[in-house]
């Protein structure tokens, strides 16, 4: 699959070389243009791209968002998001390292930005370095029931689209973690996001699903 990620940072990094390793194009982008990330595509390999932030969404079926919360409204009009399924990564930090006092859930904010995009929240309770570390693509023994063993780390994933979590899912399958479901966006983002049940607490699918209320997975 085609992914584009904007933010080649500690984590848009870490997700660029655990979806080229799992066989997944990749194109990678920061505001700085397309040769700011070359050293990092490179290295990455031949599935890896350099791009501006407009290429990189352009060329995903997936963006994942995997910039500073408080950096999305410099992104490109929501236009150019339009029929996208976009990963929402960030948590709402300051640029002082608070978690900001936020009326309503961020991944509200996201999907308001990119109306015609199904936004999806992911990848945004484990640090970057425990994705790295932790993903387990080997471990890939399904029990009968074609769910992913329940022994590999979780990854969340909230969202209002059926169709754009299973696609989600199977990404974080890919790489090697346990897609397990929060809810709506709405109710999902609350959970995942800093100060939430599920932030920042890594945990076995297994003991995960158990927190889970919605009986979703
Ligand atoms: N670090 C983690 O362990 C972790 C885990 C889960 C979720 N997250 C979330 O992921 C996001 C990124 O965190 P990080 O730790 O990877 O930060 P980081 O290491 O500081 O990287 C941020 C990246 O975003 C780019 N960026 C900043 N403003 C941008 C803009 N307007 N357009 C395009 N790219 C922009 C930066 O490059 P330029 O400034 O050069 O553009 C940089 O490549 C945050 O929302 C964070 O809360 C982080």
């Amino acid at each position: 699959m085609d992914i584009g990620i904007v933010g080649a940072g500690r984590l848009g990094e870490t997700l660029a070389r655990l979806f080229v390793d799992a066989g997944h194009e990749v194109m990678l982008s920061n505001s700085r243009g397309a040769w700011s990330v070359e050293d990092q595509t490179d290295e990455l390999g031949r599935h890896a791209h350099p791009g501006d932030v407009e290429e990189a969404v352009l060329s995903g079926e997936v963006v994942v968002l995997a910039l500073p919360f408080r950096n999305r409204e410099s992104l490109p009009s929501g236009d150019l998001f339009a029929g996208k399924i976009v990963v929402d990564a960030t948590n709402p930090y300051t640029e002082s390292g608070e978690v900001m006092d936020l009326p309503r859930p961020s991944s509200e904010y996201v999907a308001r930005q990119f109306p015609g995009a199904r936004v999806v929240k992911a990848f945004n309770t484990l640090d970057w370095e425990t994705l790295r570390d932790a993903a387990d693509p080997t471990g890939d023994d399904r029990p009968d029931d074609g769910r992913v063993a329940d022994d590999r780390l979780a990854v969340f994933v909230a969202g209002d689209y059926p169709n754009a979590n299973e696609t989600v899912a199977d990404l974080v399958e890919d790489v090697g973690f346990a897609p397990v479901e929060t809810g709506t966006l709405a109710e999902g983002s609350t959970r995942q996001e800093p100060g939430g049940e599920l932030y920042g607490r890594p945990m076995a699918a297994g003991d995960a699903r158990k927190r889970i209320p919605a009986g979703r997975n």
